[in-house]
């Protein structure tokens, strides 16, 4: 009594993360895009066929057991028997997984970008463990957060520098592995303005879970500034960028404008712009990003920052990078 106890007890903890996952920003179910819709359409016909197949087969052995009780063995029948295996364990199954396989096919095209049929491309390059983001052809290079205008066709271009990483923005589209030496790509074409979040899916070593990144959906308009902003070089000149190249911090990362052309960590040319540090680890603002400064490992335990003690400086320091809109 107290074990099946415990036991449901457990069954209804673990259906209760299981919903409380589909849920929130990130769902697979709350789609945003055509092809996010066409995916979870695909999902649902899996689960009704899936619950369908396991109620009959479950019905199947508790008929088995009940008949089984007390009784003679099975005799006679076996072309009814047979004609059960033959049906049940190869016809129905072959026709279900064909059906789904196909269905499945078909959704494929709505997710990839059609050739000559987007407006934007954006390079996306996974790294350990943040996100490289180009406009190709735009001049723009970001890190961790990718815009892109709502109602219009981007094709997203996946890469990697290190380790095989997945983009996956569950609202917008299915996951793209980024390999290394590949370039893979999607489709991303938003309804509605927006910020969506997304994760790192594939294992890329101690800080996979901290490998998050936010996609804002602007109207084209509110795009378009955004775009010219970025393209924009960043200001420099001022103590806190003294601060910034004395430091050394130009050998790892870029500032466009400045002689700080790095390319081992995030480029922060407009980084003052960016809602998170540390690819979605912590919220962007003065107090977070003085703690980042001076002790990274503590949030990112494994990444390449190195902890910086500047003393008096940093307040300038401080000032420069919020300053870089
Ligand atoms: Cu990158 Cu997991």
């Amino acid at each position: 009594m107290r074990v099946s106890r415990i036991a449901g007890a457990a069954c209804l903890a673990g259906m209760t993360s299981m919903l409380a996952a589909c849920g929130g920003g990130q769902s697979t179910l709350r789609p945003e895009s055509d092809a996010a819709r066409d995916i979870a359409t695909l999902w649902w016909i899996v689960l009704t066929v899936s619950v369908v197949v396991f109620g009959v087969v479950l019905g199947l052995v508790v008929f088995g057991v009940l008949r089984a009780r007390g009784a003679e063995p099975a005799r006679g029948e076996p072309l009814f028997a047979r004609g059960l295996i033959v049906i049940g364990g190869v016809a129905v199954p072959m026709v279900v997984l064909v059906a789904l396989f196909v269905l499945t096919l078909r959704t494929l095209p709505s997710t990839s970008p059609a050739r000559g049929k987007t407006e934007l491309t954006v390079e996306v390059v996974g790294r350990q463990w943040f996100w490289d983001i180009h406009y190709l052809g735009r001049g723009v290079t970001t890190a961790n957060e990718v815009h892109i205008p709502a109602r219009t066709p981007v094709e997203l271009r996946a890469r990697s520098l290190d380790v095989i990483h997945s983009f996956w923005l569950p609202r917008l589209n299915r996951k793209i592995d980024m390999i290394p030496g590949r370039t893979n790509s999607i489709l991303l074409n938003a309804d509605e303005p927006g910020v969506y979040r997304g994760q790192c899916a594939e294992f890329c070593g101690l800080q996979h879970a901290k490998m998050a990144f936010l996609v804002v959906v602007e109207e084209p308009n509110a795009f378009r500034r955004w775009l010219e902003r970025q393209a924009e070089p960043s200001r420099a000149g001022s103590r806190g960028a003294r601060v910034f190249l004395a430091s050394g911090c130009g050998s790892c990362h870029s500032i466009r404008g400045t002689t700080a052309r790095g390319r081992v960590g995030p480029d922060l040319s407009h980084l003052a712009s960016r809602r998170t540090l540390a690819a979605g680890t912590i919220p962007n603002d003065r107090g977070s990003l003085a703690a980042w400064i001076i002790d990274p490992q503590h949030f990112k335990h494994g990444s390449k920052m190195p902890g910086f003690d500047l003393a008096g400086d940093l307040g300038a320091l401080l000032d420069y990078l919020e300053g870089l809109r």
